[in-house]
């Protein structure tokens, strides 16, 4: 893969005032100066070499609704199959796998093996699992002696074999959490971790989880792709209102250092989760979409209301997080109980405003254009994204009614039209083949990406550097592309052969750079075959 190291330009920003949160089962977290980040020249960017999560990273976790308990294979397959037919994949989750809960040890040599209790597939089947069904392996590690529970190994001192292993299992995401690391250099430990991952070869998202603990937003943007701001947002099995919105405040200050490839994570997400209404899960499922927070779902995908469904599928509340411009907003009002967020542009010109009332009444909020930095004298379109309805042209501003606990998600734009952008959807990460035969053979499998916003877009690029025996080629059908993967097997030896393919594309309307698609390809040769290779 090409290195290209993307400096940013160094980004000022006021003084921010971090409060860093007592996580909740007493991990250290060393208070920290409220100078945390303030001028910190943004750092290099990594993310755009290897195009991973230009937009947050959807998908699953298990820690927020389940903790270490039941975790095991046929939980995390029941799960992968209720987002599979809740409409949750549809909408863009993709990334799912086991957290902390034993799912692996270490050997007496030195390296990492499936706990086969609870994995009897092993770690590399469930991963041959979620990739068959279109979606993506993410696995959970940590940057010290052990993990938080103590119950696994972490990988202080094993980190070029732990990823190598990591990769081996084939894990698309991994988070590495930041307990029992006493004495560790936080930098420096993420930084080798991050050149483990690279080592290892397999393109991986790297997800840093030290509840904000180094002002990862200061540094991680070189070594991973989005790094926790906060401590955890609730124990298991019971969501907390008033914690999680401590953790969007505290997220909200930290706007500046979110963008393509590399974002702040203020955890996984409540909504679905018991102790939370049905308001509150469309006012948390709002703010994280504005904040452009990775849409990571904590709930019990089994058991989900309609109304929870609902809330997790707004695909239009979730084009606002998956912008191509990655720009997080902010708070741009707020007298205390009744908030407007902001400043974050989309990517067609229109941009994103969210009214939050947390007050005990309802209340009527004016937003006036130039509040918006739009001319008081233009004439816009407002949609409001849980009505679904567009009202305009509207002159000079917009008057909302906000519900207690409630919040209005809006687009306001001078067209007329609202299209989402890009949310990708495969219907498999895997091509599986086998020759049993001698004679040579061409053996075929396709993967279909569908995109789910408004635009049909280019044809998607396959990267250089494939092996010999495999070429790919794609056809667009409308919004869907096919990748014909054809695996010629003259003259290869006997054995495994497997190959990670990468594609890339670029979002139409705002030129954007989208995310790369990557997908394994696997080849078996059972006996030699005769001839020669290409
Ligand atoms: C930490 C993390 C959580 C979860 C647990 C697992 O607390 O912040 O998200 O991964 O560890 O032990």
């Amino acid at each position: 893969m090409k290195k290209r190291w993307l400096i940013v330009a160094t980004v000022f920003c006021g003084l921010l005032f971090y409060t860093a949160f007592a996580p909740s089962r007493g991990h250290s977290l060393r208070a920290q100066s409220p100078s945390s980040g303030a001028q910190s020249p943004a750092p290099a960017v990594h993310a755009l070499d290897d195009g991973l999560v230009l937009t947050p990273p959807m998908g699953w976790y298990p820690w927020n609704i389940f903790g270490e308990e039941p975790q095991n294979e046929k939980l995390i397959k029941e799960i992968v199959d209720a987002l599979v037919s809740s409409g949750l994949k549809e909408a863009g989750y993709a990334f799912v796998g086991p957290d902390e809960g034993i799912c692996f040890y270490r050997q007496a040599d030195g390296r990492l093996t499936t706990n086969l209790e609870r994995y009897p597939s092993g770690l590399r089947g469930l991963g041959d699992y979620i990739h068959k069904k279109g979606l993506k392996y993410a696995l959970y590690t940590d940057a010290g002696t052990r993990t938080c529970s103590t119950a696994m190994p972490g990988t202080k001192g094993h980190e070029f074999v732990d990823m190598r292993q990591f990769a081996e299992w084939r894990a698309d995401y991994i988070k590495i959490d930041w307990c029992n690391t006493e004495g560790q250099d936080i930098v420096k430990t993420y930084t080798t971790l991050h050149d483990a991952q690279h080592a290892a070869g397999r393109p991986v998202v790297h997800s840093l989880c030290s509840w904000g603990e180094g002002y990862p937003w200061r540094w991680a943007a070189a070594v991973g792709h989005l790094w926790r701001t906060t401590a955890d947002i609730c124990g298991p099995g019971q969501a907390d209102w008033a914690r999680a919105m401590r953790m969007a405040y505290a997220n909200e200050k930290l706007a500046a250092f979110a963008g393509p490839g590399h974002w702040n994570d203020p955890d996984m997400m409540i909504a679905g989760m018991p102790g939370v209404s049905e308001t509150q899960d469309r006012s948390f499922f709002s703010l994280w979409c504005l904040m452009a927070a990775p849409l990571i779902a904590g709930n019990d995908l089994r058991s989900m209301s309609k109304a929870t469904i609902e809330t997790l599928t707004n695909l239009e509340a979730i084009g606002i997080d998956q912008d191509p411009l990655g720009i997080q907003g902010r708070i741009i009002w707020t007298d205390g109980t009744i908030s407007l967020w902001a400043e974050k542009p989309l990517f067609d010109g229109s941009q994103a405003v969210l009214v939050f009332n947390q007050g005990r009444h309802p209340v009527e909020k004016r937003v006036a254009w130039p509040e918006l930095g739009v001319d008081a004298a233009a004439v816009c379109y407002v949609r409001n994204l849980w009505t679904h309805e567009t009202a305009g042209p509207l002159a000079e501003g917009v008057t909302v009614s906000v519900a207690p606990d409630d919040v209005a998600l809006l687009r306001v734009s001078t067209k007329g039209d609202f299209p989402l952008p890009p949310i990708i959807v495969a219907d498999s990460y895997l091509v599986a083949l086998r020759t049993t035969d001698k004679a040579p053979q061409k053996l075929s499998g396709e993967i279909t990406i569908t995109n789910k916003g408004s635009a049909e877009l280019p044809l998607w690029k396959v990267g250089e550097g494939l092996p010999a025996w495999l070429s790919v080629t794609v056809a667009k059908n409308g919004k869907s592309q096919t990748f014909a993967n054809t695996i010629s097997t003259a003259g290869l030896k006997k054995g495994l052969y497997h190959a990670v393919v990468r594609a890339d594309n670029t979002e139409p309307v705002s030129g954007k750079p989208m995310s790369a698609l990557y997908y394994d390809v696997d080849l078996e040769v059972t006996q030699g075959v005769r001839g020669q290779s290409k």
